[in-house]
């Protein structure tokens, strides 16, 4: 499928960790044919460290930094589905930019979904707690608003397939393309 949107914008996935951003989107870039970005991997490409390293040596400050101007830069180069890490809408700056740099896609998930996909995930620095269970729900509360504030377009990731949730999503991004021309 060809979009217009893509000549000028990026699609960007936001939604919690475990939503299922990179798997959707991966296959999303593949049948729109274009080029897929994850922020997590290009800023561990490009620092040369994990996710959990730059945590552990610059803070969550430090690695926020990196996730703003990442997207800054992505903001000048459109054409792409890129999958966002799930705090990327912390910061009001970075909400401006993907609402004004791309469509959002907002995958939705509740917690049985989020917690079963993320109970044994040892990789995501928020999660090495001792009680997880409780940061997921915190982070839900917190963040659902943010996420809803950026979204063009909500897609409910809790029981599609992941082919069936990605023709979902083409589907709306023609019908929010069709409205807007
Ligand atoms: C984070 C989510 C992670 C990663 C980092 C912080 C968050 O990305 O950016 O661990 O604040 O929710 P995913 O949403 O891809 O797991």
């Amino acid at each position: 499928m060809q979009l217009q949107l893509l000549t000028t914008k990026n699609i960007f996935l936001v939604g919690l960790m475990g939503s299922g951003k990179t798997t959707i989107g991966r296959k999303l870039a593949t049948r729109l044919s274009c080029e897929f970005i994850d922020t997590d991997h290009a800023l561990e490409v490009r620092s040369g460290v994990s996710v959990g390293r730059i945590f552990d040596v610059e803070g969550e400050a430090g690695f926020r930094q990196r996730e703003t101007r990442l997207l800054k830069e992505l903001a000048s180069t459109p054409g792409h589905v890129v999958s966002t890490g799930g705090g990327i809408i912390l910061a009001a700056e970075n909400r401006q930019c993907l609402e004004q740099n791309g469509v959002c896609i907002y995958l939705q998930a509740n917690f049985g979904v989020l917690w079963s996909r993320l109970k044994d995930c040892k990789k995501r620095p928020l999660l090495q707690k001792s009680d997880p269970q409780e940061v997921i729900k915190q982070l839900l509360i917190e963040r659902a608003p943010l996420y809803e504030s950026v979204a063009d377009i909500t897609v409910k990731a809790d029981q599609r397939s992941v082919n069936s949730t990605v023709t979902k999503i083409l589907h709306l991004l023609k019908q929010y393309e069709q409205q807007r021309s």
